[in-house]
C-alpha cells in the first residue's frame, strides 16, 4: 500500500517536472512555434483566440476569446458549418518578453443569468481588441457581438481602469446603421482611434473614426474594397504608410490572405494580393489573420498574428505568429516552424 502510494507520488512528480521542463524549454529558448500548443506560465494552454496585443507601460497584454466547453453545430448554422462554443468571456495574458505569458484571467465575463444580454453564453463574442485612451485613462475594448446565427451583426464596447480589468460592458451598436461582424481597432500616432469591420452583410469593409473617448462612432467613415467580401481585418502603420490584411469569407476554413496599402487611413487603398509565400500560402498556412503589432525597441519588427481554427474542437484552435518582411510597397509572410526575435536583426542587417 505504502509502496503504491509512493510510486504514485513519484510518477506524479516526474510528470509535473517534465511538464515544467517542457514549458521552460519553450520559454527559455524564446522560440515561436506556430501551430503548437502554447503554454502560459502556469503550464496551461493559452486560451486567447481572435486576439490582439496591446503594449502598455513596459508590458504586453494579449486579449482574446476564451474558448472552452463543447464545440457544437446549431441546426440554424448547419448550411455553413457555423460551429460554436458558448460564450465564457475574454481572457487576458501579460508578458514582459512576449514569450512568458501570465494568465490574468477573464477580464470580461459572460452573463449567464440574463438571456437577453449581449454576453449571455448563447450569444457570440469574437475578436476583442483593446487600446488605452490617454485622454480618458480608460482601457477600451471593442468586439464583435452577435446572435447564435450571426444575424444580429453588432459592435460591442467595454471599458476598464486597469489593463487586466475588470472590463465593464457598456452596449452594442449597429455602427453607421449597418452590420458589423469581424472587426479590429487601430490607433493612429495622433491618438485618433478607428474601427475596421466587415459590413453590408460582409460585402464591404468599413473604417469608422471613433469619438474622442473611443466609446462611440463619430459618424465619419469610409467604405473600402466594395463587394470584395473580407473578414479578419487588420490595420497597422509603418513609416507613414497604412497596411491592411484580411481574409476571404469562408467561415472557420482557411483561404488566401488579402493585403493592401494606403497613404491615408481614408484611402485610396491599393489591394496587393496574398502576402504569404511558400507551401500552403494559398491557405494562409491554415490560418486566418487577427492582428499585427510592432515589437517595442526593435526597428521594423512587425509580428503577424493568426488563428488556426479547429472548427470541430474550437478550444483546440492554435496560433500562428510570423515575422513580416516589407518588400517593395507590400509585405511578405513566410512560414517558419520555429523562430525568434533575432529574425528581425537579420532583416535589419539585410536592408
Ligand atoms: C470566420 C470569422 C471568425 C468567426 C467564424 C465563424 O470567418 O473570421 O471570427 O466568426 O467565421 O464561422
Amino acid at each position: 500500500m505504502i509502496m503504491r502510494r509512493l510510486s504514485g507520488r513519484v510518477i506524479l512528480r516526474c510528470w509535473f517536472v517534465s511538464l515544467l521542463m517542457g514549458a521552460m524549454a519553450q520559454l527559455s529558448s524564446g522560440a515561436v512555434r506556430s501551430g503548437e500548443v502554447w503554454l502560459d506560465t502556469g503550464g496551461k494552454p493559452i486560451n486567447a483566440h481572435g486576439a490582439g496585443v496591446m503594449f502598455h507601460e513596459g508590458t504586453y497584454y494579449l486579449y482574446g476569446e476564451n474558448k472552452e466547453g463543447r464545440t457544437w453545430l446549431p441546426e440554424i448554422n448547419k448550411s455553413w458549418d457555423g460551429y460554436r462554443v458558448d460564450v465564457t468571456g475574454v481572457r487576458c495574458y501579460s508578458s514582459k518578453d512576449l514569450t512568458a505569458w501570465k494568465d490574468e484571467g477573464l477580464v470580461l465575463k459572460a452573463v449567464p443569468d440574463d438571456p437577453a444580454h449581449d454576453l449571455h453564453p448563447s450569444k457570440v463574442v469574437e475578436r476583442p481588441k483593446v487600446a488605452f485612451n490617454p485622454r480618458t485613462k480608460k482601457f477600451v475594448m471593442w468586439m464583435h457581438i452577435d446572435s447564435p446565427d450571426y444575424k444580429a451583426a453588432r459592435a460591442g464596447v467595454a471599458a476598464a481602469d486597469s489593463p487586466t480589468g475588470p472590463f465593464a460592458y457598456i452596449e452594442s451598436v449597429k455602427p453607421e446603421g449597418q452590420d458589423s461582424r469581424d472587426q479590429t481597432m487601430f490607433v493612429d500616432e495622433d491618438g485618433k482611434a478607428y474601427r475596421v469591420y466587415s459590413s453590408e452583410n460582409n460585402d464591404t469593409t468599413y473604417i469608422s473614426l471613433l469619438s474622442d473617448n473611443w466609446l462611440r462612432h463619430s459618424g465619419k467613415f469610409v467604405r473600402i474594397f466594395e463587394k470584395r467580401r473580407m473578414e479578419a481585418q487588420v490595420v497597422f502603420k509603418r513609416g507613414g504608410k497604412y497596411y491592411f490584411l484580411a481574409s476571404d469569407c469562408t467561415g472557420w476554413d482557411p483561404n488566401p490572405m488579402r493585403s493592401a496599402v494606403a497613404g491615408s487611413i481614408w484611402g485610396p487603398w491599393k489591394e496587393l494580393g496574398n502576402p504569404c509565400t511558400g507551401p500552403d500560402a494559398e491557405k494562409t498556412f491554415f490560418g486566418q489573420s487577427t492582428f499585427v503589432f510592432a515589437v517595442t525597441g526593435k526597428q521594423d519588427a512587425f509580428i503577424f498574428m493568426g488563428d488556426r481554427w479547429n472548427k470541430s474542437n474550437l478550444p483546440d484552435s492554435r496560433y500562428i505568429w510570423l515575422p513580416i518582411e516589407f518588400v517593395g510597397e507590400g509585405m511578405k509572410i513566410q512560414w517558419r516552424d520555429s523562430w525568434d526575435w533575432s529574425v528581425f536583426d537579420a532583416q535589419a542587417a539585410a536592408r
